[in-house]
């Protein structure tokens, strides 16, 4: 028997929508009426989302996107920030960030589609994916440091990493939104469409990544972000580690084999 606190009972599944086509599943966060802000149901439905996801062996990857022409997540929810005690505010910061990792290391590539804002926790959102493409009507920004806050679902970590100390700092310290254009030229995103093409094109560079070895590019993940956090010498052995486990794998087999023979490879993700 599953317990549920009085509090999980009240979620709303409609929050955090689900769909599958082929091996590419999508996740919608549909609360569009407070341009998909993150209150703390839209945060535990979003985890169940990835949760469910994680042991489906069908799904190869995850396109994470925003109902609605006008927001990808317009920020975690102010009405709920503006009522929080010091406590319960680590706890709201902890929650949001536990969730974001749980996307980042995610064991299948997960892209961003963003459509419209994201700002603060949906700026935080997307760079938690491990890709973005985004509409060129997409605004991103930090604007916490105008309400008084930091950014607290791991933005003043990853922000730095993905686009430059410098222009980490900028965004952080002025909170001003930039465009989609700007967004690209920082490295912020992948790429720029127009907003009618958005899914199709997600899908696109989705289709590009899920054609290949699943387990390699679950390694090709954990490498990656495994260097961001280790010295040089045990990335590298790291990667070594990995490099050689997949000698172990069909899919390397296949992969080589199809090579030889001149044909496409039809990866099992074993
Ligand atoms: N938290 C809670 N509600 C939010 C929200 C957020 N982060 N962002 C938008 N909303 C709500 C608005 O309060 C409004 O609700 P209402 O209709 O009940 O008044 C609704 O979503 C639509 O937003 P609105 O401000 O009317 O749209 P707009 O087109 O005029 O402006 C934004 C769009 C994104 C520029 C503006 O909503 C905004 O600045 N949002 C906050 C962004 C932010 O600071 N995020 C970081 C939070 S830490």
């Amino acid at each position: 028997m599953i317990l549920q606190t009085p509090e999980q009972k009240m979620t709303d599944p409609t929050l955090v929508r689900v769909s599958h086509d082929g091996p590419v599943a999508t996740v919608t966060i549909d609360r569009q009426k407070k341009l998909n802000a993150l209150n703390p149901d839209v945060i535990r439905e979003l985890g169940h989302a990835f949760e469910g996801l994680r042991s489906d062996d069908e799904i190869r990857g995850v396109i994470l996107t925003g109902a609605g022409d006008k927001a990808f997540v317009a920020g975690a929810d102010i009405g709920v920030l503006a009522r929080m005690e010091p406590i319960e505010g680590v706890e709201v910061s902890r929650q949001g960030q536990s969730v974001l990792r749980a996307i980042e290391t995610f064991p299948k590539p997960v892209l961003a589609a963003v459509g419209g804002y994201a700002l603060g926790g949906g700026c935080e959102l997307a760079i938690a994916c491990h890709l973005r493409i985004a509409s060129e009507n997409a605004r991103f920004g930090l604007p916490e440091v105008g309400l008084g806050i930091i950014p607290g679902y791991g933005g003043t970590v990853r922000m730095a990493r993905l686009v430059g100390l410098g222009r980490a700092l900028e965004l952080t310290l002025t909170g001003e939104m930039i465009d989609a254009q700007r967004a690209e030229a920082l490295g912020l995103v992948n790429g720029v469409v127009p907003r009618d093409e958005l899914m199709e094109r997600a899908r696109e560079l989705m289709d590009k990544i899920v054609k290949n070895g699943p387990v390699a590019i679950n390694k090709a993940l954990e490498s990656v972000y495994h260097a961001l956090d280790a010295g040089t010498e045990d990335a590298l052995r790291h990667e070594s580690s990995l490099f050689g486990l997949l000698a172990a794998t069909d899919d390397m087999k296949e992969g080589m084999t199809a090579f030889m023979d001149k044909r496409k490879p039809e990866f099992k993700g074993k």
